[in-house]
């Protein structure tokens, strides 16, 4: 039983002072080599993982060979690491150990590794089984594929930490369970490694006065990550090969604050040798914390939000580096568990000393399942009553154990998969992974980007369908103008009830100039084919002069025969007309003369932002230039969002629509799709799915609904095509990177983001800017609306983006107003 010392609040903080910065062992930690195992299990020579770490053959750890037998697994999952270990399994139809001889003076990770897959006969959704190790129970009645199915991960690692068995053997014992009749059990890779003794006596939140004695407790890794930071792979952690995940996945709804990495001139320094094995100074270097503005602080609480088992207790260890703050009661917060405060007043450098020393906490809390709730909260808010200097908090690292219960079990049930259709439909309040994320968790493709991926499905059979129509993405003629009806999704043409299409009076009205079909052909050469910068499923779009040759425009003509476009082309009148803004481009006039259907508009000398992204000779933007041509795009949409009296969703917004003039001002384009009349208490407006495959809101096909949010999902996917260079759709490529969305947002979960990144910029790149532009784009690509920001935070992000890359020491501090636009929308969420 777990010794309960009585001792006050003030000596407890006292002693875990003491304990936490010069981290005490009883014994030292130098294991000898022979005291840690890593096994391919099912191979039967050894072998290099894409790592470079060596996996020997399991064969000779079984206390029964014969018992088994190994097979490899029947596909490859293009997300796998490495083929080592998870393409060789062993597979047991009945109960079998293995044996392992241990140092009986340490603690050992147990990490184990399953690929679901199907192994010659063994198919593995019809394997459940069971794993104790020393006693313990570490998983029971377990089904991988369920697992992995929730988890959308393609293989999972399950992490426990063992407590030192004073007898120096270890067996591993896997049991098929007999609920099932064809159940058998697989493994694919077992690591058993010797660790110093890193837990200690940590006070239980809500208990005042009580502690509990973590170091004799076998624990399971549920979730390790490095906050505010990236992945960082097993070989470079501080050499016990723990891996540590991107935090902001478990944000709680957009409050993500801002994340911070200590300048180079600042160095990270332990307090104490033994320090190093509690995380690597990766993980202390990087940090998140809640942004510039005290008021803002103040109402909000950064938070985290995570899946687990109830009836357990959890260990929560908390990582802190200050590295810009040096002096105590500068910054001081309040940390809450599950709603309960768990330090009333943390204070970073108060406990670590200085500047750049690591320190971190521990709380023990047990979740029971009388709430109903099986998620744990860790919350972060400034503590305004002792009046810090500054209102902030900050978190750099953050580590998340399930303690083993009395009956030495530290199994779970199976996680639920979500089924896409039951999804809930309202905005409900945002736990950023809805899978259950148990155990150490793969980045993959999040459980909510599910849709994403049934969506695709059907996207790239319609392309299939209507590739010969569908000029835009596949013709190696780019029009640099809109092209209507082209690319957009099929049946919704003719029956369209787009607004403004009864108003052809508003020709006369607004401030568009009438042209006789006249001046347009002599502007255009009688409509010369030389003239032709463009073709769409509209028509074509042609170079001319008018004013006497005075004034170059881009004249869109109508194809007469075509009945398509009639409601977009009046829409575009009707609003653009009615619009002027340095970022939407001008309609200068129009013409309807002969059933002729002709729009002028300024000429755009540098055509669409894609043909400088991609597929062109031009040359490559340079960062900056990209960062500045999205700024201007933002503030179109933006414009177009909330500077008219209702609210004008563009609906169609990708890289041909945005526009270029000489001067390299980004200009918003084509308004055919766009809906109008909804005013600003209304919060969306039905409709039929229209827009173009790619860029479209998952919500918006899914609800017919939309939202000034379907743009903003939109301009997210135009802005990783800027920092990918690479299409929104590419069907020429394997399926999992088809859609651009889908493919970038991957990355970003499994930190490799890095790699896609257009090459031309990547060395360019400030880092805090990269960081803080991606954090935004993956907001804007939220599977729900309500998540992602409004357009008017992601305008300032990326302002506060440009301001890094151009001046990354410069002072961060902006204007308070435009800090409240980027907040403004996290009180939603
Ligand atoms: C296992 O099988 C091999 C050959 O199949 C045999 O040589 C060996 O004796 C068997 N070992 C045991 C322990 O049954
Ligand atoms: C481990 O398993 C072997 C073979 O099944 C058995 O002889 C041994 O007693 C076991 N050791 C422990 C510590 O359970
Ligand atoms: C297992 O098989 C037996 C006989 O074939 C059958 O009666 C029983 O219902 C099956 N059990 C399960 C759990 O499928
Ligand atoms: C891991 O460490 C190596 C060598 O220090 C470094 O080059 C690499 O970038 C690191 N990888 C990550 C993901 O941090
Ligand atoms: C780090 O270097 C920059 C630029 O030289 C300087 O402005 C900053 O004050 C330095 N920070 C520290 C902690 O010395
Ligand atoms: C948790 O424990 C309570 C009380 O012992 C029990 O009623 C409940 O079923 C348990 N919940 C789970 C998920 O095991
Ligand atoms: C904590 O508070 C949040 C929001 O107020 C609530 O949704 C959640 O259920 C609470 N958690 C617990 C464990 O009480
Ligand atoms: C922050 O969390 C605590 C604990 O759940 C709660 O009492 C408090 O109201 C929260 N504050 C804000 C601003 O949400
Ligand atoms: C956890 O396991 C230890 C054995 O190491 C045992 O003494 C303890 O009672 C178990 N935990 C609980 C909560 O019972
Ligand atoms: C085993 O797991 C499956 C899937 O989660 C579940 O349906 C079943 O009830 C579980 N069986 C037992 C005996 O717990």
């Amino acid at each position: 039983m777990d010794s309960k010392i009585q001792i006050h609040i003030w000596s407890i903080i006292i002693i875990s002072c003491t304990i936490t910065k010069v981290h005490s062992q009883n014994k030292p930690f130098n294991p000898s080599s022979s005291d840690s195992f890593i096994l391919a299990c099912g191979s039967t020579s050894d072998a290099i993982d894409a790592n470079g770490r060596k996996w020997s053959s399991d064969t000779k750890f079984l206390t029964s060979p014969n018992n088994s037998l190994s097979a490899t697994a029947q596909s490859q999952d293009p997300s796998l690491p490495s083929t080592i270990p998870y393409m060789t399994a062993r597979i047991f139809k009945s109960s079998a150990t293995y044996t392992f001889s241990i140092s009986p003076n340490f603690r050992h990770w147990i990490r184990l590794h399953f690929y679901p897959s199907s192994y010659e006969n063994f198919d593995s959704s019809n394997s459940f089984f069971s794993v104790t190790a020393g006693g313990f129970i570490l998983l029971d009645n377990f089904s991988v594929s369920i697992t992995a199915e929730a988890l959308t991960q393609a293989y999972i690692i399950r992490e426990f930490s063992i407590i030192s068995l004073d007898y120096g053997t270890l067996n591993l014992t896997i049991t098929p369970s007999s609920s099932y009749n064809d159940s058998f059990a697989f493994i694919n890779g077992i690591e058993i490694i010797s660790m110093p003794e890193i837990f200690q006596s940590v006070p239980m939140v809500g208990f005042s006065d009580e502690n509990m004695d973590t170091g004799s407790y076998t624990m399971q890794t549920m979730f390790r990550l490095n906050v505010g930071g990236n992945y960082i792979p097993a070989n470079n952690d501080s050499g016990l090969s723990r891996i540590w995940y991107d935090d902001s996945p478990y944000i709680y709804g957009a409050g993500f604050g801002v994340t911070s990495q200590a300048d180079s001139n600042v160095s990270i320094a332990y307090p104490s040798d033994g320090a190093k094995f509690i995380a690597p100074v990766d993980v202390y270097s990087t940090a998140r914390s809640m942004g510039p503005t005290a008021k803002l602080n103040q109402n909000y609480n950064l938070t985290w939000v995570f899946e687990i088992d109830v009836n357990f207790t959890y260990l929560v260890r908390l990582h802190f580096c200050d590295f810009h703050l040096d002096k105590v009661n500068q910054m001081v917060f309040s940390i809450f568990i599950n709603n309960q405060t768990a330090e009333a007043e943390a204070d970073v450098i108060g406990w670590s000393g200085g500047k750049g020393v690591p320190v971190y906490r521990e709380y023990a809390i047990y979740v029971n399942g009388r709430s109903g709730d099986d998620h744990l909260w860790v919350a972060l808010h400034p503590n305004v009553e002792v009046k810090p200097e500054f209102y902030d908090s900050i978190l750099n690292g953050l580590e998340i154990f399930k303690l083993n219960d009395t009956k030495l079990n530290l199994a779970g049930p199976n996680p639920v998969p979500v089924k896409v259709e039951e999804q809930p439909m309202q905005g409900r309040p945002m736990s950023p992974s809805k899978s259950r994320n148990h155990g150490v968790i793969i980045g993959s493709v999040l459980g909510s980007l599910a849709g994403c991926c049934l969506l695709l499905g059907i996207i790239i059979a319609f392309i299939k369908h209507n590739k010969k129509r569908d000029r835009d993405e596949f013709s190696s003629t780019i029009g640099w103008l809109p092209i209507y009806a082209s690319s957009r999704s099929s049946g919704t043409r003719s029956n369209s009830k787009s607004s403004g299409s009864s108003n052809i009076s508003s020709l006369g009205g607004g401030l568009c100039r009438h042209f006789s079909l006249a001046e347009i052909r002599l502007g255009t050469d009688d409509f010369s084919e030389s003239r032709v910068i463009g073709v769409g499923g509209f028509g074509k779009v042609y170079k001319g002069f008018i004013d006497g040759n005075t004034t170059k425009v881009a004249i869109k003509r109508a194809n007469p025969s075509s009945e398509q476009g009639v409601h977009e082309f009046l829409n575009e009148i009707d609003l653009l007309s009615k619009l002027r803004h340095l970022h939407l481009v001008s309609l200068i006039g129009a013409c309807e003369e002969n059933n002729e259907m002709i729009l002028v508009y300024d000429y755009m000398a540098n055509g669409t932002l894609r043909e400088h992204l991609y597929k062109s000779d031009n040359p490559p933007l340079s960062w900056e230039q990209r960062l500045r041509i999205c700024i201007g795009a933002a503030r179109g949409i933006h414009y177009l969002h909330t500077g008219a009296k209702y609210t004008i969703i563009h609906r169609d917004v990708k890289s041909t629509n945005i526009l270029l003039d000489e001067k390299w001002v980004a200009k918003v384009s084509d308004f055919g799709l766009s809906k109008t009349g909804y005013a600003v208490n209304q919060t969306h407006v039905s409709t039929i799915v229209k827009g173009s495959f790619g860029y479209l809101d998952p919500e918006y096909f899914r609800r017919q609904q939309l939202t000034d949010k379907s743009d903003v999902y939109s301009f997210g996917v135009v802005l990783f095509e800027v920092l990918c260079g690479r299409p929104a759709l590419n069907p020429s490529l394997p399926k999992e990177q088809v859609s651009l969305a889908d493919w970038a947002v991957s990355n970003y979960r499994m930190g490799t983001l890095d790699e896609i990144i257009d090459p031309h910029i990547k060395g360019e790149i400030n880092l805090e800017c990269l960081k803080h532009f991606v954090e935004t784009v993956v907001k804007c690509l939220c599977d729900h609306g309500l998540d992602r920001p409004s357009m008017g935070a992601v305008l300032w992000n990326l302002e506060y983006c440009l301001q890094m890359q151009n001046n990354p020491n410069g002072p961060k501090i902006v204007a308070e107003r435009k800090a409240n636009d980027a907040y403004a929308m996290y009180a939603h969420c």
